[in-house]
């Protein structure tokens, strides 16, 4: 796939920082910011609501014909929309989280996300962030950055965004979590979360935003 638009792909564990740097980046840069992680929470959601079972592979395939993504982006602030609705912010609650590795694990699922991550990126210069851009949906990607930091410095951090939006949890809980996506996202069958060979690896664990943000541009 020869491009000539600008892709860079940020990879790595959950709560991290990957979209706070790929949001801080696309906006220096003034290239468009994917948040690949949204799409498959919204996925997760319509499986919650519909209970449809990720052991059924029609029920599954059934399901991902009726789900349309659409991303709304303004100025400062992306919205994610399933089928019409803004889910942007139910899409972030821990019953989401709970549950959206067993659902990006499906392969139909991560067939379908692909395939729509690569038409959103297609002609134009993007900042996407995941844990498979720089190995499956964009190999060619100009920058690959793979962004890992100490796990209780990431549950950390999420927790304490978590409580600042008034969701009802606890550090354990939060960490538990993120354990949990970690070991199913590194060890699924399909494209399981893995440093690509050519990725600059990013350890934040004690960088603050703007030091994050300039390694980055550093390596342009
Ligand atoms: O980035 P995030 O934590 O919002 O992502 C939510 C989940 O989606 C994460 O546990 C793994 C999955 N995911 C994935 O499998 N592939 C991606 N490219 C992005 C996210």
């Amino acid at each position: 796939m020869a491009t000539t638009n600008k892709i860079i792909a940020i990879d790595g564990y959950s709560s991290c920082g990957k979209s706070t740097l790929a949001k801080a980046l696309a906006e220096r840069l003034h290239y468009l910011y994917i948040d690949s992680g949204a799409m498959y929470r919204a996925v997760t959601l319509y499986f919650l609501r519909h209970a449809v079972s990720v052991r059924h592979e029609e029920e599954v395939a059934a399901a991902l014909r009726q789900i349309h993504i659409d991303f709304h982006i303004e100025p400062g602030k992306t919205r994610i929309f399933l089928n019409g609705e803004d889910v942007s912010d139910e899409i972030r609650q821990m019953h989401v989280s709970d549950y959206v590795s067993e659902v990006s694990a499906v392969k139909a699922v991560r067939e379908a996300m692909v395939a729509q991550q690569q038409r959103l990126g297609k002609d134009k210069n993007i900042v996407m962030d995941g844990r498979d851009i720089g190995t499956t949906v964009f190999p060619e990607a100009h920058l690959k950055i793979f962004m890992t930091a100490d796990p209780k410095v990431r549950a950390e951090r999420r927790y304490l965004e978590l409580k600042a939006k008034g969701e009802d949890t606890t550090l354990e809980e939060v960490f538990e979590n993120l354990a949990h996506r970690d070991y199913i996202d590194t060890t699924r069958d399909e494209s399981p979360l893995v440093r690509a060979e050519d990725a600059i690896i990013l350890d934040n664990t004690d960088l603050n935003q703007a030091e994050q943000l300039q390694f980055v541009l550093d390596r342009l």
